[in-house]
């Protein structure tokens, strides 16, 4: 706050200058840059010009004609020294001069004040989040302005990155007041709120700071692939704006992970460099801040995928696509994703079946560990909303303990179509159109799927799944007692999933064995610690309220995406 007030006290003084130089000027050409200080012979008329040359001529002095050379010093009448009498005379000539140009000086003032006063408070509301403008203003403009939804979406990437550094971002005003009462602690962090910016926002980490300057808790970068790919062709990302939706089919195009970690590994030398610490202190956390977000009460998570030409059926190679780009990224990450569930990378989602996701998961972990920083990444896996039958669920919740990954983002977008225009609502027929393009869809309508899975993940994490079984001599699974005690524990907690004690610090034994001589036991048993999962939610959520019933069901974050792009819920759905 205080460099953007200096900042803007500097150029109105400046403006101000340089405003009343210009309009002394333009409006004033013949007024001279000072008065001139003229010398009058005391019997010449007091002045040529103004109504004092048609005064009744003074008895003491010859009347002389009204002419220029009259009223000329070099006259021919004698040239006396001025008098007092008439140095008053003189002052009582220039007086009104001055009264003039002083009420013109006056007039700049003001005018120059009022300009500045206006220019400060239109920044001041122009870069508040909260202002109005930015809720039903920009977003019709910008649809307006772009109609494909990608071009605006790049042109709002570009202004935030260059408005950010001479401080004409938009951001959060309300500072620690905004924030009261909803701090919370994940992953052992504090963190300031429980709203995170979802990923595919920033998909190159191009504008980490212009988001957390939003005021989120949690920015997720990404995804990225290993290798660059371009992604699907365009046109690739749609609005439909009646129901204040989107349907994207990107195909996670990206820079691929090098390019990432040199965006990242740039911005930790800049902060360093700020700091007086060296990188590899704000790494290993000597700089009080997280090392990925670096900011305190802030998280940064940077989610991960596979390149799509490499064939989901090679396990062992999609893992290594995984691990390459934790590789390149781990340092920099408070929170790494693995995203298996993007609609738009052909065979993706199949990752998410029980034995391919534990492998991957797993992989995953290890690299993480290995990641050369004294504290590591948290590793969460990012579920689809369309795989909701409870076998499908109870899989990846099987994958989830077993590979010792830290939480889960319940929810994305979703190939469905059904149920996305709320009832009472008619969409035109060009939306209808649109709905019908191929690729997921994100809006409001998707809030309550949400919140159905986040209730039921929650109670699976915790409980029933968490009790992971172990083939009996009879070959049937048996509970495992030790297991048992944990969900017991678990389901105990106060708040779910907001406090985590760290996994994935231990290197085990069960890394390298493989999956199939693996034992069932989740690795948090065997490493003798007994968190809950972290529960991250996305899909829907666009108010307040809603974030509210995602945390009370059991999410320690709520992450906004297309809400962000409508300027919040416009409509009074879903009911
Ligand atoms: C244009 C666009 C691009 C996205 N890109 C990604 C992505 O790269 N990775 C990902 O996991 N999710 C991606 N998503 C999904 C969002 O992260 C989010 O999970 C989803 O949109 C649901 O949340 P929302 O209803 O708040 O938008 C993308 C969504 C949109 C609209």
């Amino acid at each position: 706050m205080a460099p953007s007030i200096r900042f803007t006290q500097r150029a109105a003084r400046s403006s101000t200058a340089l405003l009343a130089q210009s309009l002394t000027r333009q409006q004033c050409p013949r007024l001279p840059r000072s008065l001139p200080v003229k010398r009058y012979n005391s019997s010449t008329p007091t002045t040529p010009t103004t109504p004092a040359l048609h005064s009744p001529p003074s008895t003491s002095a010859p009347v002389t004609p009204s002419t220029p050379a009259a009223s000329s010093s070099t006259s021919s009448a004698p040239v006396t020294p001025p008098t007092p009498a008439a140095s008053s005379t003189s002052s009582s000539y220039s007086a009104p001069r001055r009264a003039s140009y002083g009420a013109f000086r006056a007039k700049i003032l003001l005018y120059s004040t009022i300009l500045a006063t206006s220019g400060y408070l239109a920044y001041f509301y122009a870069t508040d989040t909260r202002a109005s403008v930015h809720q039903w203003l920009v977003p019709r403009l910008i649809r307006t302005i772009w109609p494909d939804a990608e071009d605006a979406h790049d042109v709002g990437v570009k202004a935030m990155k260059s408005l950010y550094p001479v401080n004409l971002h938009v951001r959060e005003r309300s500072g620690a007041n905004a924030n009261a009462g909803l701090g919370l602690s994940v992953f052992g962090h504090p963190l300031a709120n429980p709203i995170g910016i979802s990923a595919g926002l920033d998909k190159h980490a191009d504008i980490i700071d212009p988001l957390f300057a939003l005021g989120a808790g949690v920015v997720e970068v990404g995804g990225c692939t290993p290798l660059a790919q371009p992604g699907n062709p365009k046109p690739r990302m749609f609005r439909v704006p009646g129901i204040d939706g989107l349907i994207n089919r990107y195909g996670l195009n990206s820079h691929g992970a090098d390019d990432m970690a040199m965006r990242l590994r740039n911005r930790v030398r800049l902060y360093a460099r700020a700091n007086g610490l060296t990188e590899a202190e704000v790494l290993n956390g000597e700089g009080a801040v997280p090392p990925g977000s670096l900011a305190h009460g802030r998280l940064l998570a940077v989610q991960i995928a596979k390149n799509k030409d490499t064939p989901e059926q090679d396990v062992g190679a999609v893992s290594r696509d995984y691990t390459y780009c934790v590789s390149r990224l781990a340092p920099y990450a408070d929170i790494l994703v693995v995203n298996v569930s993007s609609p738009n990378t052909p065979g993706l989602r199949d990752l998410q079946a029980v034995e391919p996701l534990t492998e991957i998961l797993s992989a995953v972990v290890d690299e993480a560990r290995r990641a050369d920083r004294k504290t590591k990444p948290k590793v969460m896996v990012k579920v689809s909303p369309d795989e909701d039958e409870e076998a499908q669920m109870e899989g990846i919740v099987q994958a989830v303990w077993r590979s010792g990954v830290d939480g889960v983002i319940v929810g994305n977008t979703t190939k469905r179509r059904v149920g996305v225009v709320p009832p009472g609502v008619a969409v035109t027929a060009k939306e209808a159109a649109t709905l019908g393009e191929t690729g997921g869809y994100s809006g409001p309508m998707m809030f309550n799927r949400t919140l159905n899975l986040v209730k039921r993940y929650r109670k699976m994490l915790d409980g029933q799944s968490l009790a992971l079984t172990q083939p009996g001599a009879d070959g049937k699974r048996a509970v495992h007692d030790e297991k048992k005690d944990i969900v017991d524990e678990a389901v105990g907690a106060s708040l779910g999933g907001i406090e985590g004690t760290p996994t994935g610090m231990v290197e085990d034994d069960i890394t390298k064995t493989p999956l199939s001589k693996r034992s069932t036991r989740s690795r948090e048993t065997v490493d003798g610690s007994r968190n809950q999962k972290v529960i991250f939610a996305t899909g829907g959520i666009s108010t307040g309220e809603q974030a509210l019933q995602i945390l009370n069901a059991g999410a320690s974050l709520a992450m906004v995406y297309t809400g962000l792009v409508y300027g919040g819920r416009r409509h009074g759905y879903p009911h």
